[in-house]
């Protein structure tokens, strides 16, 4: 029914906000019990690859974008590792603005850039990183007086905690380890915000442990230093200065959780593991959750039987080289019936 309905009166809208909707939210937990099994732990997966444009950003933009038109703003901006800018052209080809998204020249994923393009926004690639981008997005959104839709964007961040809000109804409380890829670190900080409002209104007695990932290429927070360099097959959380660092790092020691890194190579065999025992398709990024349960299991530092819940951030779909990049090619024949037995056999 689309975030804005299904939790309008938590969130800060009031008759003067015009509804926008394009049915985000409400997405699928899914209980994976083949890689459950094998880690030792009971899995489930948050499926944020099924909203509208493929991505977790869709819960923030709707509200972002709600907002931003009852302030009279006409245009949105954003700077983006790809998701973001394919969730703010769609919200705003949905409701009929202007969408201007700066991307790290040649660093985002193509599907994303197609999302992007034929939303019909305007789209400027930037010969700098995403951090740079950002900083441009957010001067340029101040001198032409139209609204900024990053998660510096604080109506991104409330409304992104109702993922967190799904799956303490879908559970019946918080689970025990709440895992999750940071790139800017504002959906880490949304989802810890959002466990603990249910806390608050006393609708789950357990805060989970955060878990915070990042790739080893881009993994400011984990190692506390800064990286002005981001580099990884990730390129969705390719990210050397998170603008929410503050807060990600509050919800990880708040919560008695903690950040930690995986490489490329784990991030890659984590996706295929995920496609091949979980039947799920999901982006690099995402799969840099079930890379570190998997890390964490061999160093025996797993809690056994812990109700753990992964982010899969957005669909692989998205990223299909990366895929491609590490699969068999299909196997070819003629149009005989006999080849096609033969391969068969
Ligand atoms: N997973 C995916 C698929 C993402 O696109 C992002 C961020 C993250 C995880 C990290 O979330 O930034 O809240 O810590 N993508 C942003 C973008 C930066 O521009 O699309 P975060």
């Amino acid at each position: 029914m689309g975030v804005l309905k299904r939790y309008g009166k938590y969130l800060p809208v009031s008759e003067k906000t015009p509804s926008v909707n394009l049915e985000e939210g409400s997405t699928p937990l899914v209980r994976l019990d083949r890689i459950g099994g094998e880690l030792g732990i009971e899995l489930w997966a948050k499926l944020e690859g099924c909203n509208p444009s493929g991505s977790f950003k869709d819960r923030g933009m709707v509200l972002a974008v709600a907002k931003a038109l009852e302030d009279g703003s006409r245009a949105f901006v954003c700077a983006s590792t790809g998701n973001t800018s394919a969730s703010a052209a769609a919200y705003a080809a949905h409701v009929g603005a202007p969408c201007y998204v700066l991307l790290p020249s040649g660093k985002v994923a193509l599907g994303k850039l197609a999302q992007a393009l034929i939303y019909g926004a305007r789209v400027i690639a930037v010969g700098g990183n995403f951090d740079r981008a950002l900083e441009m997005a957010r001067e340029a959104a101040e001198l032409k007086k139209i609204a900024m839709v990053n998660s510096v964007n604080p109506y991104r961040i409330i409304s992104q905690k109702t993922g967190a809000w799904e799956i303490c109804e879908a559970l019946g409380q918080a689970p025990d380890l709440h895992v999750i890829p940071v790139g800017n670190a504002g959906n880490i900080s949304a989802y810890w915000a959002g466990y603990r409002d249910f806390n608050v209104w006393g609708r789950s007695a357990v805060l989970p442990r955060m878990i915070g990932i990042q790739a080893e290429g881009a993994a400011p927070l984990a190692t506390g230093k800064p990286c002005p360099n981001p580099e990884t097959v990730a390129t969705a959380i390719r990210i050397g200065n998170p603008v929410s660092a503050k807060t990600a790092i509050e919800a990880v020691s708040q919560s008695g959780g903690f950040f930690e890194t995986v490489t490329d190579g784990e991030i890659l065999n984590a996706q295929k593991a995920l496609a091949e025992r979980g039947g799920i398709f999901a982006e690099p990024a995402s799969c840099t959750t079930l890379a570190a349960l998997v890390k964490l299991a061999a160093a025996k530092k797993l809690p056994q039987g812990a109700k753990t819940v992964i982010v899969l951030t957005g669909n692989g779909l998205k990223d299909p080289d990366a895929a491609i990049s590490q699969v068999e090619p299909p196997v070819k024949i003629g149009d005989s019936l006999e080849e096609l037995l033969e391969v068969m056999a």
